[in-house]
């Protein structure tokens, strides 16, 4: 039985894994930050009989204080994790900038820096399994640069871009992961699941002329959630030998990109150190591979 972690599990794709995963007969911790959703979840794991190996943890990912909490919570139930998977995400665009109680802005915060602290503070339970894998589902394979000068969107704020940004920032944690692991037996896979038929893309759209036309758009292009994690459950079940890769549904993306420089990966981890440090949240000599400490 593996003890396999899905944040943003309780809804679309990482609903779809951790049911996946449950129903295979191995361990599941999901996280979200709606108790609704999450007694939702819990409900449905009841009607399967697997509820015994679900669990829900409820915490607001966009905080750095609450990735925090989860890891501590979980380096205290576990003895090791096996495979980590990375879902939680908002589609929704916010219209101008717009900063987290911690002053990181929103989208940065939830869907870069959250996967950038729990993956680091849990490598060492993952390293504690035979084969470990993190899953960081985001978008790789598509071009784009990261503003080194500006990771967070401050100048010139754009909801849209602000996503796309996003994109290539874990396009870069990725590289940055791989750079910093010296024990080298974590593989970590960045997957691009391309358009999808989840509610929360959906659902982010307040315009209902937009909605429809997105929706007639995403049943043409998009894939239902469980086919399109068919993909995913393979590279989670016989994941590459390689320390890092990345996938466009089940395409390999040449890590040649420019997207994926190592020395802007660098410079980008380097930066997410500081701004870490500098909001207090982590003492003075912070080491992300100790992030729990
Ligand atoms: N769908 C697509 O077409 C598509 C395309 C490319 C990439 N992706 C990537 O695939 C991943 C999953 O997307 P999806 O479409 O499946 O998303 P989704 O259906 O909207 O589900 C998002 C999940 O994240 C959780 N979440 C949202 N805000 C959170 C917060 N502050 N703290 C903790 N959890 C939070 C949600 O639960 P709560 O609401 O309870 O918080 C939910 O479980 C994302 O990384 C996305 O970027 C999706």
């Amino acid at each position: 039985m593996k003890t396999i972690l899905v944040t943003g599990g309780t809804d679309g794709i990482g609903k779809g894994i951790a049911m996946h995963f449950l129903k295979k007969g191995d361990r599941v911790i999901v996280v979200g930050s709606s108790s609704a959703k999450g007694d939702l979840f819990l409900n449905e794991t009841r009607q399967l009989g697997v509820e015994e190996r679900a669990i829900f943890l409820q915490a607001n990912l966009s905080l750095v204080k609450e990735n925090k909490r989860i890891i501590e919570d979980l380096k205290s139930r576990f003895n090791s994790l096996d495979r980590v998977v990375f879902c939680a995400t908002s589609h929704k665009q916010n219209k101008e900038y717009s900063e987290t109680q911690e002053g990181f802005e929103f989208s940065f915060g939830l869907s870069y820096l959250s996967r950038f602290v729990l993956g680091f503070g849990l490598k060492e339970v993952l390293e504690k399994s035979d084969n470990p894998v993190v899953l960081n589902v985001c978008a790789p394979g598509m071009n784009g640069t990261v503003n080194l000068d500006d990771i967070q969107n401050k100048s010139n704020y754009n909801g849209a871009k602000a996503k796309y940004h996003g994109s290539r920032l874990n396009d870069l944690l990725g590289v940055a992961f791989a750079q910093n692991d010296t024990v080298g037996k974590i593989k970590y896979i960045l997957f691009n699941p391309w358009a999808v038929q989840t509610s929360g893309t959906f659902d982010a759209i307040e315009n209902p002329v937009t909605k429809s036309m997105m929706k007639l758009i995403y049943k043409i292009i998009g894939k239902p959630v469980e086919e399109a994690i068919l993909p995913i459950i393979e590279l989670l079940e016989n994941p590459p030998s390689s320390a890092l890769s990345a996938y466009k549904q089940r395409k390999e993306v040449s890590l040649s990109m420019k997207t994926f420089n190592r020395e802007n990966a660098h410079k980008l981890y380097t930066k997410t150190v500081q701004l870490l440090k500098g909001r207090k949240i982590f003492p003075i000599g912070f080491d992300p591979l100790k992030i729990s400490n």
